[in-house]
């Protein structure tokens, strides 16, 4: 009997994993190997990618079950979030110059409570690829403050960004990571996509994903991702540039969830 909460669910994960072992009758050869490949891993660097790939998505589904019904749905936040991102006065992400295929983006919409009022001063951040699929801060050749930014949402709960359209990327693939998904013919690609966090005190922090309805791989994510259909988003065009445009509902952290 579990007598505590990390008690409770390190035992549970525990015993799945040893039904597992036990259903594939896992040889010692298999089990050694595993252990070895956990650590060449660990050693590349690749845990929050490794956990990422298999469970991120895993993660979000739970949230949402458990989430309000008219809260915006979680999707996954993956490994290139970053808190120093800067705070945007005007919206303005830092781009760089030089890409053939850099087409404008504008993502803007409204922060709400569940009970659909708009929700001054709060807290959004957005990052998204270059337009050659890599993350400010994280690929080498995009500095940290490019591709990525923070806004406040003003008196009537509007936010907006600009950046450029990213595309379909391939999560790092050329370690550990890559390797296992190669041998269990998988591949290693993510739809074009947006990234967006929203923070507010006394709310339960929405981090969410918007896709192009139009892209490749939107349905077939290799994080095998929630796809929430209400951020798939058809081809707007406004003065040359697309848009995105969505409300993005936010809860409050009952006391179930602060415990
Ligand atoms: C991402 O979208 O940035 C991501 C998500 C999961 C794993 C790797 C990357
Ligand atoms: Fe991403």
């Amino acid at each position: 009997m579990a007598n505590n909460r990390l008690d409770q669910v390190v035992s549970t994960i525990v015993e799945k994993v040893r039904d597992g072992v036990r259903e594939e009758k896992v040889s010692y050869e298999e089990y050694r190997a595993a252990v070895g490949y956990m650590m060449k891993v660990a050693d590349a660097g690749e845990l929050a990618l490794f956990i990422d790939l298999f469970l991120n998505a895993t993660m979000c589904r739970v949230i949402n079950e458990n989430a309000h019904s008219k809260a915006s749905l979680q999707d996954m936040e993956g490994p290139y979030f970053l808190d120093e991102s800067p705070m945007l006065e005007d919206g303005k992400m830092k781009l760089m110059d030089g890409y053939e295929n850099d087409e404008p983006l504008i993502v803007r919409g409204t922060v709400r409570d569940v009970d659909g009022a708009a929700m001054p001063g709060v807290l959004v951040d957005m990052w998204n690829a270059t337009p050659d699929g890599k993350y400010g801060g994280i690929h080498e050749g995009v500095p940290v403050d490019h591709y990525r930014g923070k806004v406040r949402t003003d008196e009537n709960g509007h936010f907006r960004f600009e950046s450029t359209v990213p595309v379909p990327y391939r999560i790092k693939d050329n370690g550990p990571v890559g390797a296992m998904l190669k041998a269990m013919g998988r591949h290693s690609w993510r739809p074009a996509h947006v990234h967006i966090k929203v923070r507010h005190e006394g709310y339960r922090d929405l981090i969410t994903q918007l896709y192009f309805a139009e892209g490749e791989y939107v349905h077939d994510d290799c994080c095998e991702g929630t796809v929430p259909q209400e951020f798939v988003f058809d081809k707007v065009i406004e003065d040359g540039k697309r848009v995105l445009e969505t409300d993005l509902f936010i809860e409050k952290v009952s006391e179930k969830q602060a415990a």
